[in-house]
């Protein structure tokens, strides 16, 4: 069986050729999309995340196979074409929401991903919605602070 066709950042591109191709060795090797980081490959620490058809998604943890005809967006694809930052990413900044940043590609993704969840922007509601992405530098204050302001800022927009 030969890879399968899927879109990445809007680009068409053809993965899978080797059946156990993982998303993340797809945007990192084949792509050089190397925005999003691999911290632990089996699933726990969300470093990896993207979004695959607006779903939050641990890239380590799926193989291209899986995602015929699929949409995927990774942290590349967040700042608008001027280079104007996606409202997450700016309030990850106004809120220092990261130190080292290794954690953050992959915060900021499921972040987003949070809004078409309607996860409240309260910091109780946000808090649980991101235990699946672990942060070993920053206490987490700044970042529950940061998606809480990225949310209110994403359903302002227009
Ligand atoms: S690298 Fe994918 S969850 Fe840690
Ligand atoms: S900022 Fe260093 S792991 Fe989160």
């Amino acid at each position: 069986m030969g890879g399968v066709s899927l879109k990445v950042n809007g680009q068409p591109v053809l993965g899978g050729e080797d059946a156990s191709q993982t998303l993340i060795e797809l945007l990192r090797d084949q792509l050089g999309l190397t925005g999003t980081h691999a911290g632990c490959d089996t699933a726990q620490c969300g470093a990896c995340t993207v979004l695959v058809d607006g779903l939050a998604v641990k890239s380590c943890n799926v193989l291209v196979r899986q995602l015929p005809g699929a949409e995927v967006q990774s942290i590349e694809a967040l700042a608008a074409p001027d280079g104007t930052l996606h409202p997450m990413q700016q309030a990850f900044g106004q809120h220092h929401a990261l130190q080292c940043g290794y954690c953050t590609p992959g915060m900021v993704m499921r972040a987003v991903a949070m809004a078409a969840e309607d996860v409240p922007a309260e910091p109780d509601a946000v808090r649980p919605a991101l235990a699946g992405n672990l942060c070993r530098c920053t206490g987490y204050s700044g970042i529950v602070t940061a998606v809480c302001q990225g949310l209110r800022q994403m359903r302002a927009a227009p």
